[in-house]
């Protein structure tokens, strides 16, 4: 599916909300995390934006690292086949470490649980998870979010990192997209 047939309709969250949204996170998560080595986990591509805003809204107590892994995600459809593969792995070793799992949207939350009980597996001493926004209409996972930034309705939406077949990552602001 191309990506012609889908156009840009209205801003849902403008960058200014976005950043104020952000600030409060990163508050919430220097508080918790105060004088702590934290590594943050950014689940490509989509992450990359709200991640790197994010770790600069930290105080700077917190000792911030970043790492990222990659799954095979939607490919071109806006709908998830369920399937998660896991196609870059991070390059840290989180044995006793504390660990923020950070991904751009929660949809289902298939992706996100299937991350997490990977890398829970390697015996992090904390793992917290961490998302922009969540559409909780299609949730099909029990609740494992430990900070979220939005709650949205069930809408297709782009920028600010999110994409439809890899377009429109680099808005300032999310968009809802209608086909026509
Ligand atoms: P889940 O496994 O169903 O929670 O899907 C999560 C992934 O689906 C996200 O990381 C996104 O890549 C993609 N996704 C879900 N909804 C949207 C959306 O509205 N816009 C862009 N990507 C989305």
């Amino acid at each position: 599916m191309g990506t012609d047939d889908y156009e840009l309709d209205h801003i849902m969250l403008t960058q200014d909300v976005i950043s104020k949204r952000i600030s409060e996170l990163a508050a919430s998560i220097s508080e918790e995390y105060r004088g702590e080595e934290l590594i943050f986990t950014g689940v490509l591509k989509g992450a990359v934006i709200f991640m790197s805003d994010l770790v600069r809204s930290l105080d700077l107590s917190v000792d911030a690292r970043m790492d990222f892994i990659a799954v095979s995600s939607y490919g071109n459809a806006s709908t998830s086949s369920g399937a998660v593969k896991m196609i870059k792995d991070m390059d840290t070793y989180i044995a006793d470490k504390h660990v923020i799992l950070v991904e751009d949207i929660m949809d289902t939350g298939l992706t996100l649980s299937y991350l997490r009980e990977m890398l829970m597996a390697r015996g992090p001493e904390t793992l917290r998870t961490c998302v922009l926004l969540e559409k909780p209409d299609r949730k099909k996972v029990d609740s494992i979010l430990d900070y979220r930034g939005f709650t949205i309705p069930d809408e297709f939406v782009v920028g600010y990192g999110l994409d439809y077949a890899g377009k429109w990552r680099n808005l300032p602001d999310i968009w809802c997209v209608t086909k026509h």
